[in-house]
């Protein structure tokens, strides 16, 4: 029967498709990125999940920012972690550390060597110590599962000290200091405690985090010890060691006879009784190690990874595409319910790190493929500006900085405005929010060492000059960075503002997106161009080299030379194509970016720069220039990330690279340039789903990857670029022609300038 045959096919189908979908975790490679400065974590974890668990390498001169390094000896392994980060480490607390023998000086800062190579997947982690024990980790959300098998006949321990944290070698001041804590053995044998830190990159005054920790063996012995300073341990009676400084520091030793010791710990930022409550929910007694593995393949495989579907058969690409996927989604951590600042019914994001590196096309990724925790993420920082004055630049230990440049979440807010987040945001204090970016200067504490003229903390500390003057002077460091981003701020001010009705505030917001050109001198040359973005005082323009790269934090320009800077004003692009002396100018512009080795992938603010060929008309050359990029910095290996992750915002660039988009983010446009795969469909939520399809291409981005010509929605398209509206806000589709050489499709408008008059 012809119904019966279409049943069993369509059977067949589901099966195969279900069975792909339980695959898509073995995409993923936990290492890659990993080192080379990538920084990506490899220990286990869940999506936006609170606990990391992984190895911490101790080797000296060398930062270990995720906790990993391929060299070193393990120092313990612990449950907190970010993800992909530079600067400094943060976190590496609540640890353990398995050893074998008698321990006579516990707290003597242990390390002990790797043997052999670490192995890792999704949700699963596993090494082996130089002393024969093998270490398996796993993680729920909010708590942790290790498993250790000893060498048979040793006397097998794990360390607990207290004190653990990533310490770093780079001198800048931004090591994290352990400030006291206390830790207690009650007589069923489990333990809880809490430990005070402070310090690392977002140079944070003291935090506390709280742990509660079970064995499923019983131990033969448990012991407390402190040690002041750098004299011994000295073990102290009745299970129960506390100290209220950093100068003594604290820990148990718990000694076992069983060669296979499973411990689980739970950890929360509010009380110990929370941490036991996480432990017993999520990982209880008795829970099979295996099947925490299970639940975490299959929440990453529910939650994040079959938000993408493609049809390519390329293990190269299909592992770029679900690592990438996975990486975005460590942090921001959600710690709703873990909010130690303030009681509130909004939920809590923190582990932002950082914005000015995920505004340029993370956190558009983000709101496309998880908009329930985008609306979560988006009410989480108005809260934080209701209960701690500012919206976060970044975030980490629940304290605002570093600010880098601008008060970049305004561009966030404003991209997530105008692409309709809704819901229970409340868009009149995410405005109110806005403003106070734009107009109070934040009061200049902490004072920061590497920046001490303004505030890195939070707000727009170079405020005075941009309100009084229009420009900013280099009585502020940074100042050059500072007003590119502040102008591009402001726009998302004029953005809300329009759409909140408020035409006065919009006015006034989008004349101020503009005064990124004071500092344009036009006489500025280099390299046969005229005009960049300079620096500047009230008796005119300094002269300077606009090849000149590496500047940090006390320069005129942050982490990119004005080579890059002078591109970063999208929303007024239309006059800076006129600025730099129109259309054809630009693209040799462009082309010496790339041709001359000035093009640097390894840092985020020259992301955009393949893509804006879009504005003068050469689409093909956007394809070309970023595909090469692309294929020729990406690559899965575990240096295969150009430059530090940064919370995943490498991993984005990547995967708008391979969906054939670009976002502006605070404007609902995206730059179309062209997709890697014959078919790639993305689950916007709610049943709504974007499909690309591409014909004539080689079916994996490596060539023939022009595009002849393109249908949106299946009606023929000219416009290099479309809107949110187009294909995201209800999904939609793109049919892609794509063929070996460049022709002329486009003839369309060109993408929107909204601030070039
Ligand atoms: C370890 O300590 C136990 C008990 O104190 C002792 O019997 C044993 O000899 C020690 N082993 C080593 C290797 O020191
Ligand atoms: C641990 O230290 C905190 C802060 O000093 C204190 O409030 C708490 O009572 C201590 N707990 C124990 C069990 O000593
Ligand atoms: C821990 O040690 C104390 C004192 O030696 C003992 O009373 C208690 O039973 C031990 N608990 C466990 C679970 O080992
Ligand atoms: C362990 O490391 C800490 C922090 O670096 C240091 O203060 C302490 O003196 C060290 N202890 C020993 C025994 O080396
Ligand atoms: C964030 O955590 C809260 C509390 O556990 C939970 O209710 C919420 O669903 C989580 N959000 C997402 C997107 O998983
Ligand atoms: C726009 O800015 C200029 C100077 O920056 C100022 O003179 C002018 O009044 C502003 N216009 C509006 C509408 O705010
Ligand atoms: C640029 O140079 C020209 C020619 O020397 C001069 O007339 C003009 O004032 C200069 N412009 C600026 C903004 O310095
Ligand atoms: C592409 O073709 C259109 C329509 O004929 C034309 O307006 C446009 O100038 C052409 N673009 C280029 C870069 O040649």
């Amino acid at each position: 029967m012809p119904t019966m045959r279409y049943f069993t096919i369509l059977t067949g189908l589901t099966l195969f498709l279900l069975s792909a979908a339980e695959d898509l975790s073995q995409h993923v490679d936990v290492f890659m990125g990993s080192e080379g400065g990538g920084n990506d974590f490899p220990g286990a974890t869940r999506p936006f999940g609170m606990v990391k668990l992984g190895p911490d390498l101790l080797q000296s001169g060398t930062d270990a920012y995720s906790g990993y390094l391929p060299t070193g000896e393990f120092s313990g392994f612990s449950m907190m972690h970010e993800q992909g980060t530079g600067g400094a480490p943060k976190y590496g607390t609540v640890s353990q550390l398995p050893l074998v023998g008698n321990i006579s000086d516990p707290l003597s800062n242990i390390t002990v060597a790797r043997d052999g190579t670490d192995q890792g997947s999704v949700g699963y982690y596993k090494a082996q110590t130089g002393q024969g024990v093998e270490v398996e980790l796993s993680a729920s959300s909010r708590a942790g599962i290790y498993r250790y098998n000893y060498p048979i006949g040793s006397v097998t321990n794990v360390l607990i000290d207290v004190s653990h944290v990533l310490p770093s070698f780079r001198g800048q001041g931004l090591g994290q200091n352990y400030k006291g804590g206390n830790l207690t053995i009650f007589q069923d044998g489990h333990y809880e405690g809490q430990g005070t830190y402070d310090n690392g990159w977002n140079e944070a005054p003291d935090w506390t985090i709280y742990f509660c920790g079970h064995f499923d063996s019983t131990a033969t012995s448990n012991k407390t010890y402190t040690a002041a300073g750098s004299a011994g341990s000295v073990e102290q009676p009745d299970g129960e060691v506390s100290s209220s400084s950093g100068s003594t520091r604290i820990g148990g030793l718990f000694t076992f006879s069983d060669t296979e010791v499973i411990s689980r710990v739970g950890i929360s930022w509010i009380s110990t009784e929370q941490a036991c409550d996480n432990v017993d929910r999520e990982i209880p007694k008795g829970t099979k190690f295996a099947s925490v593995v299970d639940d975490a393949v299959s929440e990453w495989n529910t939650k994040v990874l079959s938000k993408i579907k493609t049809t390519s058969t390329d293990e190269t690409s299909l592992s770029l595409l679900y690592t990438s996927l996975y990486f975005m989604h460590l942090i921001p951590t959600n710690q709703t319910g873990e909010n130690p600042g303030w009681k509130s019914n909004e939920p809590y994001y923190q582990d932002i790190f950082t914005f000015w590196d995920l505004f340029r096309c993370s956190t558009a990724l983000m709101q496309v493929l998880q908009p329930t925790a985008y609306e979560e993420q988006i009410r989480s920082l108005i809260d934080i500006w209701r209960h701690d004055g500012y919206l976060p630049d970044a975030r980490s230990s629940n304290y605002n900085g570093r600010t880098q440049g601008g008060s970049n979440a305004d561009n966030i807010l404003a991209d997530a405005y105008v692409k309709g987040v809704r819901g229970q945001v409340n868009w009149q204090d995410g405005y109110r929010a806005m403003v106070e970016d734009a107009e109070i200067t934040p009061a200049n504490y902490p004072v920061d060492p590497m920046a001490s003229d303004s505030s890195t903390h939070q707000g727009r500390g170079a405020l005075p000059d941009w309100l009084n003057l229009g420009y900013i002077t280099p009585r502020f460091s940074r100042a050059v960075t500072r007003a590119v981003e502040y102008a591009c701020n402001d726009f998302g001010l004029y953005q809300v503002a329009s759409g909140l009705g408020k035409e006065d505030d919009a006015r006034k917001y989008l004349n101020r997106s503009r005064n990124w050109r004071n500092h344009w001198n036009p006489n500025q040359t280099s390299l046969g161009f005229s005009g960049f973005v300079v620096p500047r005082n009230a008796d005119g323009f300094i002269a300077t080299d606009p090849l000149k790269d590496g500047g940090y934090w006390g320069d005129p320009y942050y982490e990119a030379s004005s080579w890059a800077y002078s591109w970063n004003d999208v929303h007024d692009m239309k006059h800076l194509v006129e600025l730099m002396g129109g259309a054809e100018t630009v693209v040799q512009r462009l082309d010496t970016v790339f041709s001359k080795g000035i093009f640097d992938s390894t840092n985020e603010p020259m992301f955009n720069l393949p893509y804006l060929y879009n504005y003068v008309d050469r689409q093909d050359l956007s394809v070309s220039q970023s595909r090469k990029v692309a294929k020729g910095d990406y690559h899965t290996d575990p240096s295969g990330l150009p430059g530090n992750s940064d919370a995943g915002a490498m991993q984005t660039w990547l995967l708008w690279n391979m969906i054939g988009l670009y976002p502006i983010t605070g404007q609902t446009t995206f730059l179309i340039h062209s997709p890697w795969f014959e078919s790639m469909t993305i689950d916007l939520g709610d049943g709504k789903k974007l499909e690309i399809t591409s014909t004539g291409g080689d079916g994996n981005g490596d060539s023939d990857y022009y595009v002849q010509s393109l249908k949106v929605n299946r009606k023929a398209w000219a416009q290099n670029w479309l809107t949110w509206e187009d294909v995201f806000a209800d999904g939609g589709t793109l049919e892609f022609e794509l063929g070996p050489t460049a022709v002329n499709w486009t003839s369309g408008a060109l993408p929107p300038s909204p601030a070039s008059e």
